[in-house]
């Protein structure tokens, strides 16, 4: 069994990552394998509406210049993906907005890949949004007929800030426990 996660924070090992890597903590301790992708050091960017994907069905985005065919094949090998964003002006990351589009479209355009897999989310605040940070990654989720097992907040702003964050970390362990026994029930 396998987890894909995404980090879409411009910094690497800033709060989203850190927490991102405690939910794979406590489905690593399941035997549940993972790998995280941070956007930040890959190229991605939003689509270009060309509709080739719905011509062509061939689980691909007809623009090679970027990544996202590489997300795709990643999600689609994965039976579980966790989203994690920090908040930029109350909403997910230009990063995280741009794998959304370019990974559902193609998933849409091919009757649904990511169908019935599960979905964990992590958003990451100095003070407001987090909340709608979450509804437009659970919409994608939803979107994609995927099984949200649930979701953490996170709060600070400097990078390393959300060690100090309890609420928060126990969030995430909580998330991390019950997506990996999600897993266990229905891929096990
Ligand atoms: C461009 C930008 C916009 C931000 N907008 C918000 C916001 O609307 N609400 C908020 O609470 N924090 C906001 N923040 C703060 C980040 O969400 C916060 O620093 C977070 O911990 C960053 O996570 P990271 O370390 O994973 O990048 C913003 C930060 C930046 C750089």
């Amino acid at each position: 069994m396998k987890v894909v996660g995404f980090n879409g924070s411009p910094r690497k090992d800033g709060n989203t990552g850190i927490l991102i890597h405690k939910v794979f903590h406590e489905l690593e301790k399941e035997g549940i394998e993972t790998e995280l992708i941070q956007l930040s050091h890959k190229r991605i960017h939003g689509c270009i509406a060309c509709y080739k994907c719905l011509e062509n069905r061939d689980q691909r985005c007809v623009v090679n210049d970027d990544d996202a065919n590489e997300y795709i094949e990643k999600m689609t090998q994965a039976q579980g993906v966790v989203l994690g964003s920090p908040v930029y002006f109350m909403d997910v990351t230009p990063e995280m907005k741009a794998l959304i589009d370019r990974v559902g479209f193609v998933s849409r355009s091919n009757g649904g890949i990511f169908r019935n897999k599960i979905g964990s989310l992590v958003a990451v605040a100095r003070r407001t949004g987090a909340v709608h940070t979450l509804d437009t990654m659970s919409h994608f989720f939803l979107s994609m007929e995927m099984i949200i097992v649930g979701r953490a907040i996170g709060v600070g702003r400097d990078e390393g800030d959300v060690e100090k964050d309890e609420e928060g970390l126990m969030l995430v362990n909580a998330l991390g426990q019950r997506m990996a026994w999600l897993l266990k029930k229905l891929y096990g």
